[in-house]
This record gives C-alpha cells, structure tokens and sequence, in this order.
C-alpha cells in the first residue's frame, strides 16, 4: 500500500509521450532543459523528477504530448490481482470525491480477455476506495475529466500513473482558427527541432495555412514556451497542487519579446489561411515581427541569401488540386529560386514527393494524425535538380 507522502518528490517517476519516431527529439529538448538521466521507450520518455519538475514541464516542454507521473507499479497473476493492488491505494489522498475523473491507457495482456475490462477493474477499485473511506464517490466524466488517470498493463506488469497534463498538450490554446488540414502543434515543434533549425537563419513556411509552423518557429527562437496561453492542467485538480509553486513557475516564464531574433516569414495562396494565421499571431507578443502574404509559393523570392523552409504542402485533400504538377512545380521553385537554402517538406503524398525531382539528404516516417508522412530534407545548391525518380537518399 502506498501513499503519496511516502513518495520522496525527487523521486517522482516522470513519463513524457511523444508521437512515433520523436522519442530523440524529446530527448535532445529535455537535455537543453536540463535534464540529463533520460530513459527511452516507445512513444515516450522518462525522467526522475519532482512535482516543481511536472509544474515546470507541462508549460516548457513543446514536443510531448502528454506528462504522467507514477503512482503505483506492481506485478499481477490474475484479473483479480489488478483489483486487490488498486484497492490497495488511498485513493482519496490524490484527489478529492468532488472531482470528476476517468482512465485512458492500454493493455497489452493475455491475462485479460476483455481490454476494456481492466479499465472498469480500476474505476471500481478507486470508487471503492472514496465508498469506504468517506462514503461518497467521484462521478466519472469521459469528455473533459477533472483528473485523469493512465493505465498501463504489459503481460502481467501494471502501471498506474496519473496524467497530469489531462488535455493533450497540443491544445496550446493559442490556435482559435485552424485551416482544412492543420498540422498537430505538437509534430509541428518536434519537427522543427528535429531539423536542426539554428533559430537564427530566416525561417519560411510558404504553405502556412493557419499558421502552425511558423508559430511554433517563433515560440522556440523567443524561448516563450509554446504553452503560454494554455490554462487547463490537471494536476490542478490534485490534493498536493501546490498553486504557489505553479504561479512562480507561471509568471516567471518570458511572454514579452520586442523583436524576434530572426525573420520569420510565411505565406498562403488563400487569403482565408492568412487571415487566420494573422488572428491565431494577435496574442502573442511576437505576433507583430512574423511577417505574412498572400502568395502562391512560386511567386515568393529570396529576401536572403540563405533561407531555411519548413512546409507542409497540400496532400491531395482537395480533389482540384493537381499533386504531381503542384510538387514538380515546388522542386522547380527550390531549385531555381531558393538556392543555397536548405529545405524540409512533410507530406504524406509519396507521388507528390516523388514529383519534386530533387534528391532529399534525409528522409523519416512520421504521423500528422493517423496520416502516415514523410519529412524529407532538401539542400539547394545549384545543378541540384535531378530527373524525376532518380531519388537515393539516406534512410534515418
Ligand atoms: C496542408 S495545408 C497547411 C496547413 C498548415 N501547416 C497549418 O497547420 O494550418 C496546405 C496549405 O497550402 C495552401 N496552398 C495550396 N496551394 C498553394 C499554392 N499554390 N501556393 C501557396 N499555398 C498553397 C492551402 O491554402 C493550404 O493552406
């Protein structure tokens, strides 16, 4: 049995889901946050840490999506082991019968015939618990719960944490208007880090659409955490949460910029995304310095010598669009008017990439959703343009 005043703070065992592939791209922003002891697992790292560390992480941290925190973990013969352990835990001591909650996670275990039933063991446990301590229970709300737990089962070892972001991280708050096919805020940040963008040389995203991109560009080189504007957090809900702590946390976060260090630019051939773009910038303090246009991405010319461009082009969502014409015409554009700068493309329309005709350096498989993509790397340099299909690239 345990309770949390048996958990020494330091010891907190800290678990950050990220989407497919981006496990070293969270790695590399938590070690330029200052953590060093990382574990990776799949879709997910994990750290030691302490509540300040939670509070912290859940407003810093741009490429996960979510921030669980151990409760209990403990092995299991039976069905039946799940409901003893869980009941086993003061359940009232992490939060209080006036709070909503529910349970999300997986199992993968051949102890369990049913995979949902796990989940209706756990809710049993911890209404059990409330009933006989207090008698009164929590009412379960699966939309928008109050507190939100993690169930984790692999074979037969269990996993218990609770999630304390609650809302997935990528609901930043700031993105009031979203295009047709708006890319995760979440992929968004860990792509740009995953690119290597020295957040110095001119940023573009000529595809800007509501204007994910080129506002996750801007919230890392201001160093303004891309959570800012969010305001819900579950671990407000906790007995422990400690508001001093998070108000300390909260208001010693920068906002204010005055400038950006670096240009930021993007621009969209529909005049609805741009005003969009324009409206989801107003609330931010950099909102002001990103510069935007209305422009198919042909007519865009070089301001700099060197521009780095991070786009995400349509994928054939629109049935007028003509996708091989569209991406050739892209890799025409790059290699005659974008010279000398380096650019990455995320796309899930492999005929579309194909069309491009330029030799990626670098090639990963990453999701937009369910949507299966590639983020591919192209370095311009004059000549550069290869015949169509003569791609070799070195696979990640
Ligand atoms: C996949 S969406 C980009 C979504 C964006 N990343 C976001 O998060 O909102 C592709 C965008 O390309 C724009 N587009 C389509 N054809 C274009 C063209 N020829 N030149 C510039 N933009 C174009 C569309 O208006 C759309 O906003």
């Amino acid at each position: 049995m345990k309770s949390k005043e048996t958990t020494s703070e330091s010891e907190l065992k800290i678990t950050l889901k990220c989407f497919f592939g981006f496990e070293q791209t969270l790695g590399e922003e938590l070690i330029e946050l200052g953590y060093d002891k990382i574990e990776f697992l799949n879709r997910a790292v994990r750290i030691n840490g302490s509540w300040e560390d939670v509070y912290f992480l859940n407003l810093y941290i741009r490429c996960a999506i979510s921030i669980l925190v151990e409760i209990e973990h403990f092995f299991i013969k039976s069905e039946d082991d799940l409901y003893k352990k869980a009941a086993g835990i003061y359940w009232n001591e992490i939060f209080s019968a006036n709070k909503t909650f529910a349970i999300k996670g997986a199992v993968f275990s051949t102890l369990f015939k049913n995979t949902h039933y796990p989940f209706l063991v756990l809710k049993d446990a911890i209404v059990d618990c409330f009933r006989e301590i207090q008698n009164e229970r929590p009412n379960i709300d699966l939309k928008k719960p109050q507190v939100l737990f993690d169930l984790y089962i692999k074979e037969n070892e269990v996993t218990i944490s609770v999630n304390t972001s609650g809302l997935p991280l990528f609901q930043r708050g700031y993105r009031e208007e979203v295009g047709e096919a708006p890319l995760n805020e979440v992929v968004a940040a860990s792509l740009i880090r995953q690119s290597g963008w020295d957040r110095t040389t001119t940023f573009m995203d000529p595809f800007c659409g509501s204007g994910t991109i080129l506002i996750e560009a801007a919230f890392l080189a201001t160093g303004i955490p891309s959570n800012i504007e969010r305001q819900h957090y579950a671990f407000k809900n906790l007995n422990n949460y400690d508001e001093k702590l998070w108000n300390e946390i909260y208001g010693s976060a920068p906002r204010i910029v005055r400038s950006l260090p670096c240009e930021i630019i993007g621009s969209d051939i529909s005049d609805e995304m741009i005003l969009k773009t324009r409206r989801n910038l107003r609330s931010m303090s950099f909102g002001r310095f990103v510069k935007t246009s209305v422009l198919p991405f042909d007519q865009v010319t070089k301001t700099e010598e060197k521009l780095f461009i991070l786009t995400n082009p349509p994928y054939g969502e629109r049935m007028e669009t003509d996708i091989p014409e569209l991406y050739d015409t892209l890799g025409t554009w790059m290699k005659h008017s974008m010279t000398n700068s380096e650019a990455w493309i995320i796309s899930s329309s492999e005929e579309g990439l194909k069309s491009i005709g330029l030799k990626p350096t670098k090639k990963t498989k990453v999701f937009n959703g369910d949507l299966e993509c590639s983020f591919r790397k192209f370095e311009i340099y004059d000549g550069s343009k290869k015949a169509k299909n003569e791609e070799s690239y070195s696979e990640e």
